[in-house]
């Protein structure tokens, strides 16, 4: 496994068990129902009920879970050993049907067979993956022909600007492109837990809007639809406000950007072969 694998699995590992227990990820709120999904990836997927559903990066389950609620039949894969052990208790404690599969999702078409009506990753995912062009092989080996592609997550324009520290506008500081060498972090506690006692070493790596939109074309999938949003489920710059639908904006004195986008695409089915006529 290479080192920046390694590491990330580690931070991963030990993010899950803060995760889980904090107010952030709110797990007896959603055992009490509360479903985890928003309006925005429900909207874009439509009734689920008796589709088949893989999830990707599902972390401990709780997106996956909610699909489940809604009847979906689903899977959920994700790279770190404590985040599919407690996504599989979760999944027991709430008697919910669902298969979690720990794989580094490079390596998932060698793990898991079948094929899903609905490929599906949200929120925090792209960050975390060397190659693209991969990753978008990997959904559409998984996706039937006709199904369904779909992601939401932080937009790439809002990665160029600082968010951690005193910050307290929108200062531009890293680079929109890709680079194959990824950026490395020393973090201390998690994004749902900052105070926590981790320390760990992160790798992420940009990728850009036309990276997304090239690797899944080339991976044969039809892109159906691009949204661009100017809010967050979370609250990426600390100067951010919490609306009343509790999505994080810019305050309206800002000049507004995207912050999070949502993409649909579709496997094609394929078109038969045209009959050959012959001579009699
Ligand atoms: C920010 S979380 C996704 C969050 C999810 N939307 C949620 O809030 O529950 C990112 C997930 O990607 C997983 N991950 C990162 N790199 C991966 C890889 N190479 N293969 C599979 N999973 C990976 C991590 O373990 C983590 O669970």
């Amino acid at each position: 496994m290479d080192e920046y694998l390694k590491a990330n699995r580690q931070l991963w590992d030990a993010w899950t068990q803060i995760h889980v227990k904090s107010s952030f990820y709110d797990v007896d709120g959603f055992k009490a129902g509360r479903s985890t999904l928003d309006s925005v990836v429900r909207s874009a997927l439509g009734d689920v009920r008796g589709k088949s559903l893989l999830h990707l990066q599902c972390h401990f389950g709780m997106d996956t879970l909610s699909w489940a609620r809604l009847g979906a039949r689903v899977t959920g894969a994700d790279f770190s050993e404590q985040a599919i052990n407690a996504a599989r208790e979760l999944s027991a404690q709430v008697g919910l049907d669902a298969n979690f599969v720990c794989a580094n999702i490079y390596d998932l078409p060698g793990v898991l067979s079948g094929e899903f009506d609905i490929v599906f990753t949200s929120y925090g995912v792209l960050y975390w993956l060397p190659d693209l062009q991969k990753w978008a092989q990997v959904a559409a080996h998984f996706l039937k022909p006709g199904g369904t592609f779909f992601i939401a997550d932080g937009h790439p324009f809002a990665m160029v600007f600082e968010n951690e520290g005193e910050v307290t506008d929108l200062q531009p500081r890293y680079p929109y492109f890709h680079a194959d060498e990824p950026m490395r972090w020393e973090t201390h506690g998690s994004y749902a837990e900052p105070l926590a006692d981790v320390h760990n070493v992160e790798y992420g790596w940009q990728h850009s809007m036309s990276d997304v939109l090239k690797s899944l074309l080339a991976a044969g999938l039809q892109i159906q639809e691009l949204r661009e949003y100017p809010f967050a489920r979370w609250q990426m710059f600390p100067f951010m406000e919490r609306d009343a639908e509790g999505w994080w904006r810019l305050p309206e004195r800002f000049v507004q950007i995207p912050l999070i986008f949502s993409l649909t695409a579709k496997k094609q089915v394929p078109t038969s072969s045209p009959t050959l006529l012959r001579n009699s």
